[in-house]
C-alpha cells in the first residue's frame, strides 16, 4: 500500500498535467463547431448540393463508395475539408498523410472534383452534414429487419404465441372443472352414505364413481396410462419429423439482393437467374457475371453506385464467386428434381417456394418434409396434355381404374423414387 499522502500527490500531480490537454482539445471541438452554421437555410441548401453531388458515394451513416461522413467535422478541420472536397487529387499528391491513409483505405478510389464548389458551399455541405449527424432521420433504420420478420411469419394462420396462450388456458380451465366435480362427486357419495333411507345396493353403486375408488380400479388406471404413454409417443414422433425441418429459415445473404425488386418490381423472369429449372435438378443460383449483364450499364445517379453493388465488382475482381447462403436443403439421401416439377409437371415456382417475388430476404416457404412431398403427390393430378410420354400410361391407368391420374397413381410414392 502507499501511503495516504503520496496518493494523493500523484492525483495532483495527474490533474495538473491532463487539465491543459483537456482544455486545449474542448476548445478546439468548440472552435470547430462553432464555424459550421446551424440556421435552416444553410442546412437546406447543403442537403441539395449533397443530394446532387456526394449521395452516389456517401452516406451520413454508413459507409458506402467513401466514408461515412457523420462528425467527419471532428476528424478534420474546416478549411482542410473545403481543400480535400474542392480537389481530393491535389490534396492526396501533396502528400497529406491522413488523406493518403484514406485514399489507400479506399482501394485508391478517387474522389470526383468539385471546383466549382465554393468554400461557402461546403460549409454548407457540412452543416447539412451536421444536422444529420445531430438528428437522425427515424423512419430509414428498419426496412430490411421488418421484411425478414413479416416473412418468417408468413405461414401461420394464427400467430403460434396466442395459440398456445389459449390451450394453456383451456387446459387450466378444464382441470379446475374437472377437481371441482370430483369434490362434488365425492360430496354426494359421503351423504349418501350417511343416508339411513338409502338401500345398501344403491349405495354400492354410487361408491362405484367415488373418484377415489375409480383410482383403485386396475382396467382404468391402464386406460389412463394407455392414453398417456400414446401422447408423449406421438410427441417424440412428432419432433423426430422436425428434425432438420427449417421452415421459415431467412438468412442474411451477403449481398442485400432483392427479389422483391428484381422479380416483383422489375419482373425479371425466374429462370433468367435459375437457368437449371428447365433442364436439370438443380435450380442454379446465378454467378456474378449475370448480374454483370445488368449492372455494368446501369447508369449513374441511381442506386447502382452503392456499396451493394461494389461487393459484386469485387468478386468478378477477385475471381472469387459471391458466398450466398444456401437456403433450402434436402437430406443427401432423398432426391429432388426441378425440370421434373417445372418443366415437365407445369408446377408455378410459387407453388413450393411462396411469393418470393415479394420478397426483400428469401425465407423457406415450405417444411420440405417427406409428408409434405407425399402429399403433394397424393392430391395432384400429373399434367399429361402435350406430352407423347404420358399417352400410353395413362390409356393403361384409365382400363383399370376410373380415379384420376395423380403422381401416386403413376407410382409417385414409392420409396425409391426419391431415396437413393
Ligand atoms: C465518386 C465517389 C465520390 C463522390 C461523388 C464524393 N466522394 Fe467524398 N470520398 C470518396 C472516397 C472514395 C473517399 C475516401 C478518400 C479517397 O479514396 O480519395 C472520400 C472522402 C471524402 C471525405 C473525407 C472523409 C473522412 O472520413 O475524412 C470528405 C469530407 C468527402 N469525401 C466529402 C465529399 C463531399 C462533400 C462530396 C460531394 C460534394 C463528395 N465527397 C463526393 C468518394 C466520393
Ligand atoms: C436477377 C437474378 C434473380 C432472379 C430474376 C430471381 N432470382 Fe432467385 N435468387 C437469386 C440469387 C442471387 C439468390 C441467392 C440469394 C438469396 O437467397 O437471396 C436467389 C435465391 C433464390 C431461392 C433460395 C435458394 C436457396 O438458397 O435455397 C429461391 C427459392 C429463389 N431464388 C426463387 C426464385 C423465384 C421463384 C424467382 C422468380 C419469381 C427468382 N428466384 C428470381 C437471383 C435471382
Ligand atoms: C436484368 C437486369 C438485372 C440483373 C440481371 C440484376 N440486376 Fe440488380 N438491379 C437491377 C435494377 C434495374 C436495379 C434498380 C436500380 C435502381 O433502382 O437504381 C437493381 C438493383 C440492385 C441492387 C440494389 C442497389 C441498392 O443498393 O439499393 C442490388 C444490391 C442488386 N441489384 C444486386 C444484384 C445482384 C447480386 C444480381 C445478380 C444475382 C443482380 N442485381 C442482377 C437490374 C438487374
Ligand atoms: C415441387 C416443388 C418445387 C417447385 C415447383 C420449385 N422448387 Fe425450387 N426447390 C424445391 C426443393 C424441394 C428444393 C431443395 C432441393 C434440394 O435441396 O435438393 C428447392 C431448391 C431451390 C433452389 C436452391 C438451389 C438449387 O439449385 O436447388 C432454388 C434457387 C430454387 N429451388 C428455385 C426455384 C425456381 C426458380 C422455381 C420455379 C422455376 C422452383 N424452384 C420450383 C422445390 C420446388
Ligand atoms: C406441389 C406438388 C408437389 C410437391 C410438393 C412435390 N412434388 Fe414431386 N411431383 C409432383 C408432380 C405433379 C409430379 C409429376 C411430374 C410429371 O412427371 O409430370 C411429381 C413427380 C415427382 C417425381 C417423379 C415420380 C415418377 O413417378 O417418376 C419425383 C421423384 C418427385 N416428384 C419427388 C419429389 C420430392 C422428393 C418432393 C419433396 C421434396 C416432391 N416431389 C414434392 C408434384 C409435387
Ligand atoms: C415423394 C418423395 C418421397 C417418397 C416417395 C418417399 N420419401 Fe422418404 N423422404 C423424402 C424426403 C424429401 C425426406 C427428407 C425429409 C426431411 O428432411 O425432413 C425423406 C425422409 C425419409 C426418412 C428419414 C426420416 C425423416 O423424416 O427425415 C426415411 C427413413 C424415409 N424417408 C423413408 C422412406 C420410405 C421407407 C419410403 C417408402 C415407403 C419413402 N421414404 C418414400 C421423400 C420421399
Amino acid at each position: 500500500m502507499l501511503p495516504k499522502q503520496s496518493v494523493k500527490r500523484i492525483i495532483v500531480l495527474f490533474v495538473l498535467l491532463v487539465s491543459p490537454l483537456l482544455a486545449v482539445h474542448t476548445q478546439k471541438a468548440f472552435a470547430q463547431t462553432s464555424e459550421i452554421p446551424t440556421d435552416a437555410e444553410a442546412i437546406a441548401a447543403g442537403e441539395v448540393l449533397f443530394q446532387q453531388n456526394c449521395k452516389t458515394c456517401h452516406n451520413i451513416e454508413t459507409k458506402l463508395i467513401g466514408p461515412a461522413l457523420k462528425n467527419v467535422y471532428d476528424r478534420r478541420e474546416m478549411p482542410w475539408i473545403i481543400k480535400f472536397v474542392q480537389n481530393s487529387t491535389k490534396v492526396i499528391q501533396s502528400g497529406d498523410e491522413y488523406a493518403v491513409n484514406l485514399y489507400e483505405e479506399y482501394n485508391r478510389t478517387m474522389m470526383t472534383t468539385f471546383d466549382f464548389l465554393e468554400d461557402k458551399d461546403v460549409v454548407n455541405i457540412v452543416a447539412y452534414i451536421k444536422d444529420q449527424t445531430d438528428n437522425p432521420p427515424v423512419a430509414a433504420a428498419a426496412p430490411a429487419g421488418g421484411a425478414v420478420g413479416d416473412g418468417a411469419a408468413q405461414p401461420a394462420g394464427v400467430p403460434a404465441a396466442y395459440l398456445n396462450a389459449i390451450i394453456i388456458i383451456g387446459v387450466i380451465l378444464l382441470t379446475a372443472l374437472l377437481i371441482i366435480m370430483f369434490m362434488i362427486i365425492r360430496t354426494l357419495g359421503k351423504y349418501i352414505n350417511l343416508r339411513e333411507d338409502i338401500p345398501d345396493e344403491e349405495k354400492e353403486f354410487a361408491e362405484q364413481w367415488n373418484p377415489f375408488a375409480l383410482a383403485r380400479n386396475k382396467a382404468f388406471v391402464g386406460i389412463l396410462v394407455a392414453i398417456g404413454t400414446m401422447i408423449v409417443a406421438k410427441g417424440a414422433i412428432d419432433n423426430l419429423y422436425s428434425v432438420g425441418v427449417q421452415q421459415g429459415y431467412a438468412p442474411k445473404q451477403p449481398i442485400a439482393y432483392s427479389h422483391a425488386l428484381h422479380a416483383g418490381e422489375y419482373g425479371i423472369d425466374c429462370n433468367y437467374c435459375h437457368t437449371g429449372v428447365t433442364k436439370s435438378k438443380n435450380a442454379n443460383i446465378p454467378s456474378a457475371n449475370i448480374c454483370m449483364n445488368c449492372h455494368s450499364s446501369i447508369v449513374e445517379g441511381t442506386k447502382t453506385g452503392t456499396a451493394e453493388i461494389q461487393k459484386i465488382y469485387d468478386a468478378i475482381e477477385n475471381n472469387e464467386p459471391i458466398e450466398w447462403v444456401r437456403i433450402h436443403n434436402l437430406p443427401d439421401h432423398a432426391y429432388f428434381n426441378h425440370q421434373q416439377h417445372y418443366a415437365v409437371g407445369g408446377l408455378e415456382c410459387q407453388t413450393c417456394h411462396g411469393p418470393i417475388e415479394e420478397m426483400e430476404v428469401v425465407y423457406q416457404y415450405s417444411n420440405l418434409t417427406m409428408g409434405w412431398c407425399i402429399n403433394c403427390h397424393r392430391d395432384t393430378e400429373i399434367n399429361t396434355k402435350d406430352n407423347a410420354y404420358y399417352d400410353e400410361l395413362l390409356r393403361l391407368h384409365e382400363e383399370e381404374s376410373d380415379k384420376p391420374f395423380t403422381v401416386e397413381a403413376n407410382g409417385g410414392l414409392e420409396c425409391a423414387k426419391c431415396h437413393y
